[in-house]
């Protein structure tokens, strides 16, 4: 990872952070850029603003915890006020492919409960047609090759994802498969087909779910609203 990379996340991160106010409920995403938004969320906290956390994996529980925010369970809140999250591609339709940090499940479910969701990215996450990264694909054991199969009916040849040699496991128990599909011409059309793919748990593609990307491209932030999220 560059050092241009680096910082391109940071400030995505800290400009989502500022939307964040007092009383709110805030889900907190995963991965190498959520990390520095969660940072940033444990210094609101160290400076006394009251806010309740929900976390999208163990991993950024484990984090939020040694940062001293105060967690609550998501299924104790009815709604999440903000959630700030990354994603491994987005276009500025708004659709992304989330899953590369192995969490989109309770990223999606954390996502469908939350009024205000930011995605952050560095520049390098900005593309015109989602593909290049592969899809993930979360699916129950049990049915990972019958999926495999499935997906290659639509297009897909699928990789299950291995970690030090053994087979993946999500904070769910599950399997991700990684899938390549090439470019992808119709986000909405493939995320429907998925939908109705028994055995599949959840899948990457998150459409015109998020309300806000916000960007960092050097020193410079952009910022995409979503007049019309779904
Ligand atoms: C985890 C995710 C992450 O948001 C996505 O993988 C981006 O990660 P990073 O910020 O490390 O590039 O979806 O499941």
């Amino acid at each position: 990872m560059s050092a241009q990379t680096e910082s391109e996340k940071k400030l995505a991160a800290l400009e989502a952070v500022k939307y964040i106010r007092d009383g709110m409920t805030i889900g907190l995403g995963t991965g190498s850029t959520a990390f520095y938004a969660v940072g940033a969320i444990g210094d609101l906290v160290k400076q006394g603003m009251q806010i309740k956390a929900v976390p999208t994996s163990v991993q950024t529980k484990q984090l939020a915890r040694s940062l001293h925010i105060p967690l609550v369970e998501i299924n104790e809140v009815n709604e999440i006020d903000i959630t700030i999250d990354g994603a491994d591609e987005f276009t500025t339709n708004f659709e992304l492919i989330k899953g590369g940090g192995g969490a989109l499940l309770r990223e999606k479910v954390v996502a469908s409960l939350t009024k205000e969701n930011i995605t952050i990215a560095d520049s390098s996450k900005h593309v015109q047609k989602l593909g290049k990264f592969k899809l993930p694909v979360e699916v129950i054991p049990f049915a990972m090759n019958y999926v495999i199969s499935q997906l290659r009916g639509v297009g897909g040849e699928g990789v299950i994802r291995k970690k030090d040699n053994n087979i993946y496991m999500t904070d769910s128990k599950n399997y991700i498969i990684d899938v390549d599909f090439g470019l992808i011409g119709n986000p909405a059309k493939l995320a429907n087909e998925l939908d109705h793919i028994t055995g599949i748990v959840e899948h990457g593609l998150f459409i015109n779910r998020t309300n806000r990307i916000i960007m960092a491209e050097e020193k410079t932030i952009h910022q995409f609203q979503n007049h019309k999220p779904g």
